[in-house]
């Protein structure tokens, strides 16, 4: 089959040729029609985050597409039906196989293209939010770079939710994108702390949760943020890894908790029971217009460097879509 090949050394993609995956009696054969772009294909094109024991070693955590083969004791699903789904890796790929119980329906309103942006941004928003933050109606979180894919899905679930939402986002036409999607505050991290902004924006009792992908340098701010009882949960470190000095005493003081999280590593079962939980929750709003992927846009597979350079340098607002050709 075709499938997204890397250059180890210049670490270039392009389209060349893989074994075609096969299925074991609990899996679909999926022909993938549209995989999306996340930031962990660019660091593990550069052999900085392996794929997990067992994943294939083809770069793509999503896709959407069409059945093709059905185990022999999968029931519900039959060839032609239109999927999509979280990967462990694979997704850049002409085929890709999947546990039958983590495939989800398409709705019918949504293109392939559509349906490949919400696994990973979603499912990620979901399990921090609800199972780990535990984010009730009426709460307050506060999304760090708003206009990120797992951002846009964040403000959307949260809206769903009942719960009110605070963004950071670099650019005036991303704070823009993220208050139509229902964020009731969007604060310019470049114009100063952000915490200043928070505590104006709580009357001063700050956020009970905030998912935060920026790491080191808003540590401090952070904490500053939280309201008594609060939720620091830490899903990615694209500003650092090191905090130089921690003051655990504040941490004590308000009752903080810090969760950090990843959803790509998790078990199959696991993920099994979040996608339920997630489609239960979101498909039906989905099929209704109520949740929309935010595209930011849709490339060819064979641009795949491009589309990859355009994630690199920010230029994104919401998912970068690869058709499958
Ligand atoms: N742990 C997990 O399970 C998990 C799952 C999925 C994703 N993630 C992580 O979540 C993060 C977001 O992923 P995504 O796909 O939604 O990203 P994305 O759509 O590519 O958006 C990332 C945005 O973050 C902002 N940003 C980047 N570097 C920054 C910095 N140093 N300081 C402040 N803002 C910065 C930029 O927006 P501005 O212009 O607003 O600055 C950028 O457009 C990534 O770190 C990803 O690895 C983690």
């Amino acid at each position: 089959m075709k499938a997204i090949l890397v250059e180890d050394s210049t670490h270039i993609l392009s389209v060349g040729q893989s074994e075609k995956p096969v299925i074991n009696k609990n899996e679909l054969l999926v022909k993938v029609k549209a995989a999306a772009l996340n930031r962990a294909d660019l660091l593990q094109k550069r052999g900085l985050y392996p794929p997990p024991a067992g994943a294939s070693s083809i770069l793509g955590l999503e896709m959407s597409g069409v059945i093709e083969e059905i185990g022999t004791d999968v029931e519900g699903w039959k060839k032609g039906d239109r999927v999509f789904a979280l990967l462990p890796g694979g997704g850049y790929a002409e085929y890709v196989t999947i546990p039958a119980a983590m495939a989800m329906r398409i709705p019918e309103n949504l293109s392939f293209e559509e349906a490949a942006a919400i696994p990973e941004v979603f499912l990620t928003a979901y399990l921090n939010m609800f199972w780990l933050g535990n984010l009730q109606k009426g709460e307050t979180v506060l999304v760090h770079a708003g206009a990120s894919g797992v951002g846009t899905a964040a403000i959307q679930l949260a809206r769903e939710a009942g719960a009110n939402t605070i963004v950071t986002a670099g650019t005036a036409e991303k704070r823009e994108l993220c208050l139509s999607l229902g964020a009731g505050v969007a604060i310019d991290y470049k114009e100063g702390p952000f915490s200043t902004k928070v505590l104006e924006a709580t009357a001063g009792k700050g956020v009970n949760l905030i998912l935060d992908f920026i790491g080191a340098p808003y540590w401090e701010h952070n904490i500053d943020s939280l309201a008594t009882d609060g939720k620091l949960i830490l899903i990615g470190t694209m500003g650092g890894a090191k905090v130089n000095e921690v003051n655990l005493s504040k941490l004590l003081f308000k009752r903080i908790q810090v969760i950090g999280t990843a959803l790509r590593s998790q078990s199959v079962d696991r993920k099994v029971q979040l996608t339920k939980d997630f489609s239960d929750f979101a498909l039906e709003k989905f099929a209704t217009g109520r949740l929309e992927p935010i595209i930011d846009s849709v490339w060819d597979w064979e641009h795949v460097n491009e589309a990859h350079k355009h994630m690199e340098q920010n230029k994104n607002a919401g998912k970068i879509v690869l058709r499958v050709n």
